[in-house]
């Protein structure tokens, strides 16, 4: 197993390219399911959480493995010849339930590993199994699988959400364009990766408006071409180079993404004191002064993203007060809060509300990464840390951050990968 060491004190300097998203480029890789022709694919990262999807597609059938070259797969719809998602693979990668939605409305029939709890939470599929009820489907639960049949197609209905759930409302739009008439979707998630797979789905000839609203409306067709789509800029990864640069007391430019996707983030460094500048396709974050503490709570997009929460607690320890974040969309991502402890930083924890007291010096430590995010905070935590951090399961970072260590060496970062002893 390979582990991270950082050695800690160097402000970061310089310019980062951001990678296409994961949390777009998983539903739309699943999305090509829907179309008898070949997708095109660009701009997907190369990460451990697209072989697990390439894996299911190719259990499908669908032929992807080894066609993936600079960034793009292609994706021969014609050959899908199965409906399951084994738990092997659902069970490394949660996100394989996408497969519910466009395998019922392409097929009639699919069937799930169940996925489990998770680090972060319990992270149940409740609200995508209601929305594809409405939709005709019906649902068995058996020897750990979800079993779901429409034997004459979904048909078009009016859904309310009772949260605005990403992964439901991804599985519901995917199951929509195919079904017989017109469906509203009410309360659906906004998030841009959203936005990019209604691109995606009406590059296909899928009939949608709404994405990126409250309400998503669909006429459903008979049946889609192949699609030629360039995945969206990550996001997460954007704001945690820029964290990362601040934390240095550095200045770090993001290409290839604008401040519309990450709006929020940008607003809060401002407000901490980051002197924050953008172009069209590029943001900049300088450290200008001493930051100054915040109040956050995650949300639903265009509220401040549960994604970043970890990253921002480790910035937080280094500004002059105290801050306190409210996680409100998982009931455990607070995991890294005992690792920054490790590293000095002074975390108390009572509910979802985490009280971080800066500023502190941190100082470099052995320290466990327990999910993706987390695995972020602590490279964050381990660049502005004196002396060595180790980082224990960086397996979690090959998940969602292309290049992290070669991004983060090329401005100034001293990170290097090691087999852990
Ligand atoms: N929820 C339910 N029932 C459902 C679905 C969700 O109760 O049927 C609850 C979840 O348990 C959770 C909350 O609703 O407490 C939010 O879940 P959501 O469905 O919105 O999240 P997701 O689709 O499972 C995606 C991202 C996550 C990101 C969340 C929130 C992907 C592949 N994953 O997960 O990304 O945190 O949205 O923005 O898109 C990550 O990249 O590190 C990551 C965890």
């Amino acid at each position: 197993m390979d582990r991270l060491r950082i050695v800690g004190g160097n402000a970061l300097s310089g310019s980062v390219e951001i990678s296409g998203a994961k949390n777009a480029a998983l539903p739309i890789l699943f999305a090509a399911i829907l179309s008898e022709q070949k997708s095109i694919i660009r701009n997907v990262p190369l990460l451990a959480d697209i072989n697990t999807t390439l894996k299911v597609l190719d259990s499908l059938g669908l032929g992807t493995l080894f066609k993936l070259e600079n960034h793009t797969m292609e994706i021969d719809g014609s050959t899908l010849n199965a409906h399951e998602a084994p738990y092997e693979l659902v069970s490394t990668m949660r996100a394989s339930v996408l497969v519910l939605g466009p395998l019922l409305a392409r097929k009639g029939i699919a069937k799930v590993s169940l996925p489990g709890g998770c680090a972060i939470g319990a992270r149940p599929v409740d609200i995508h199994l209601m929305a594809l009820e409405k939709l005709g489907a019906t649902f068995t639960i058996e020897n750990g699988y979800i079993e779901g049949h429409a034997p004459n197609g979904l048909v078009g209905a009016k859904i309310n959400f009772p949260f605005p759930s990403v992964g439901a409302t991804e599985n519901t739009l995917m199951a929509c364009v195919l079904a017989n008439g017109k469906s509203e979707i009410h309360n659906v998630a906004r998030e841009p990766e959203i936005v990019d797979l209604a691109i995606a789905l009406r590059s296909m000839g899928a009939k949608i408006s709404g994405e990126g609203s409250e309400t998503i409306l669909v006429e459903g067709v008979k049946s889609l071409t192949g699609m030629n789509h360039g995945v969206a800029p990550d996001r997460i990864e954007a704001a945690t180079f820029l964290c990362a640069g601040l934390m240095t007391k550095g200045k770090v430019t993001v290409t290839g993404i604008s401040a519309d996707f990450m709006q929020s983030a940008l607003d809060f460094l401002s407000q901490a004191g980051a002197k924050i500048s953008s172009t069209k396709d590029s943001i900049t974050a300088e450290y200008v002064k001493e930051l100054t503490p915040l109040n956050i709570v995650t949300e639903p997009f265009p509220g401040f993203p549960t994604d970043m929460q970890a990253q921002f607690m480790a910035l937080l320890t280094q500004a002059n007060g105290k801050s306190i974040i409210s996680e409100t969309i998982f009931e455990n991502r607070f995991m890294h809060v005992p690792e920054l402890i490790r590293l000095g930083a002074k975390i108390k924890i009572k509910g979802n509300e985490a009280t971080i007291e800066g500023p502190v010096k941190l100082t470099g430590a052995t320290v466990m990464a327990t999910d993706l995010r987390a695995s972020a905070c602590l490279i964050i935590a381990g660049l502005a840390a004196k002396g060595e951090t180790f980082i224990k399961r960086v397996y979690h970072l090959d998940r969602g951050y292309e290049q992290i260590e070669q991004k983060l060496s090329q401005i100034g970062a001293k990170i290097y990968r090691e087999k852990d002893k």
